[in-house]
């Protein structure tokens, strides 16, 4: 008779197997798993390799002035918010304008609100007349503004609000601004609203040519998923525009673990919103998966006129070395104002951080994480044989690239192509695997830093 209970032995030669000497599970992917990954790095190639994008935050709440949630944060009715959708009227929208400010900030990309938690649409909806081309007949909002970006150079995305607190048939639940309120309970056909919801995606889908982002916003508690139709909603996306970029707010948010995300789910990327992880994001194989922080300029996605707490330039152009150092992407928003322009402050921070794209845009573009640990003085970016280091915590005496040394070719300033001094060893300190840049030798003694948040070095490394 042939044994088939496996010794004590076979046991435990397949347990030390499959956890392996780490002590932790090694599993592999399966070959289903692969394909899927590999078909979300590849249509996301370049959106990675583009780093930087503008988010658009436009509504009529605009008019009240108090951020995109007001409407829920004020506990309103429907009628009591309709004041604003009607004195919604922007004198001044020129998506063009728009565009021209973000190309000059150095975004490749951007994303822009076709329809927020409001439900008020922005592009002429068959299904609606709570939409732009009530106010402003014969202006289609979103329309213009994937014109003007394309225009520019820039890769188009739509932002579109999974929940409505505005259409009939979505339930007060959530942040839906009646939600509790006993005296507005009321009935809803939840399959009238999917269909409404998904015949939306559609038009998006089918009537601006070629969408190259969806931004779908957000799944909370049993609203996710299958509860969203998410399947026949990706198919039906896929199938109008099969190189799209989704984000992973059909589903919940899995957190901020460290130990590496599932990643099988509807989306291509994730969305850290007003947050850098403190690492990359992996997967469980420990494979990078593609990001994009989202971040407001002051505190609020939609205008804020006494939002004044304003990020400096240079913490912008940190949080964008950051998340290019962790191979993440950076969605910077705006939030213009009822007649259609960018406030003056966003205006400046972006002039300025355009300012210093100009110069070091190649240590951001096409670049990711690189195998160094980082610094106390600043960065690491890497692109291929090219590694930047962005000192942007300057102290006293020196650069010191500890590690790296006898990789290094040739090293450069990046604002004007001057090579740097380098050194081995500096004030006794001389371990083996140090490499200076030496940046206060007298050569240096009338140099200014050419860029107080960020300067950059390029090192060429060695084959
Ligand atoms: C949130 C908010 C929303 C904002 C978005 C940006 O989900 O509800 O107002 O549009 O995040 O990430």
């Amino acid at each position: 008779m042939i044994n088939i209970i496996p010794s004590k032995l076979t046991i435990v030669v397949l347990l030390l197997f499959v956890i392996g000497f780490t002590g932790e599970t090694q599993e592999l992917p399966s070959k289903k798993y692969l394909e899927q990954y590999n078909a979300k790095m590849n249509r996301t190639q370049w959106f990675r390799e583009a780093r930087f994008g503008m988010f658009i935050h436009y509504g009529p709440y605009a008019v009240p002035a108090r951020g995109e949630w007001v409407k829920s944060n004020e506990k309103m009715t429907t009628e009591d918010y309709q004041k604003y959708v009607e004195a919604f009227v922007p004198s001044n929208y020129d998506p063009a304008a728009w565009a021209a400010i973000a190309k000059q900030a150095g975004m490749k990309y951007a994303v822009m609100t076709a329809k927020h938690h409001d439900g008020f649409c922005m592009f002429d909806s068959k299904l609606t007349d709570y939409k732009i081309t009530t106010n402003v007949p014969g202006r289609d909002f979103v329309k213009e503004y994937v014109e003007a970006f394309r225009a520019e150079g820039l890769k188009v995305g739509l932002y579109y609000s999974l929940i409505d607190w505005h259409h009939k048939d979505y339930p007060h639940v959530g942040n839906h601004p009646l939600s509790g309120n006993d005296a507005h309970k009321k009935k809803v056909q939840w399959d009238t609203y999917l269909k409404y919801m998904h015949q939306q995606v559609e038009e998006l889908m089918t009537q601006y040519g070629k969408i190259d982002i969806l931004w779908l916003d957000y799944s909370f508690d049993d609203y996710q998923g299958q509860k969203w139709k998410a399947s026949e909603l990706v198919s039906m996306i896929r199938k109008y525009q099969p190189n799209i970029i989704l984000n992973s707010r059909l589903e919940v948010n899995p957190g901020n673990s460290e130990k590496g995300r599932a990643f099988d789910g509807y989306g291509d990327f994730e969305t850290p919103e007003q947050a850098i992880p403190e690492k990359g994001i992996i997967n469980i194989y420990n494979q990078p998966i593609p990001w994009e922080t989202c971040l407001t300029l002051n505190n609020n996605w939609g205008y804020a006129a006494n939002d004044n707490e304003w990020k400096s330039p240079e913490t912008i152009i940190h949080a964008l070395v950051e998340v290019v150092s962790k191979n993440g992407n950076l969605l910077l928003n705006v939030g213009p104002d009822s007649q259609g322009n960018i406030p003056l402050p966003s205006k400046k921070i972006l002039a300025e951080v355009g300012q210093w794209m100009n110069v070091n845009h190649e240590s951001i573009y096409g670049c990711g994480r690189a195998d160094l640990q980082k610094p106390d003085w600043g960065y690491f970016t890497q692109n291929s044989n090219t590694l930047y280091a962005h000192w942007t915590h300057p102290k006293i005496g020196y650069i010191n690239i500890k590690g790296f040394g006898n990789n290094i070719d040739k090293v450069f300033m990046l604002h004007n192509g001057q090579e740097a001094p380098t050194a081995t060893s500096w004030w006794g300190n001389e371990d083996q695997d140090n490499f200076f840049i030496n940046v206060k030798t007298p050569v240096y003694h009338t140099f200014q830093l050419p860029d107080r948040s960020d300067t950059v070095f390029k090192m060429i490394l060695k084959k």
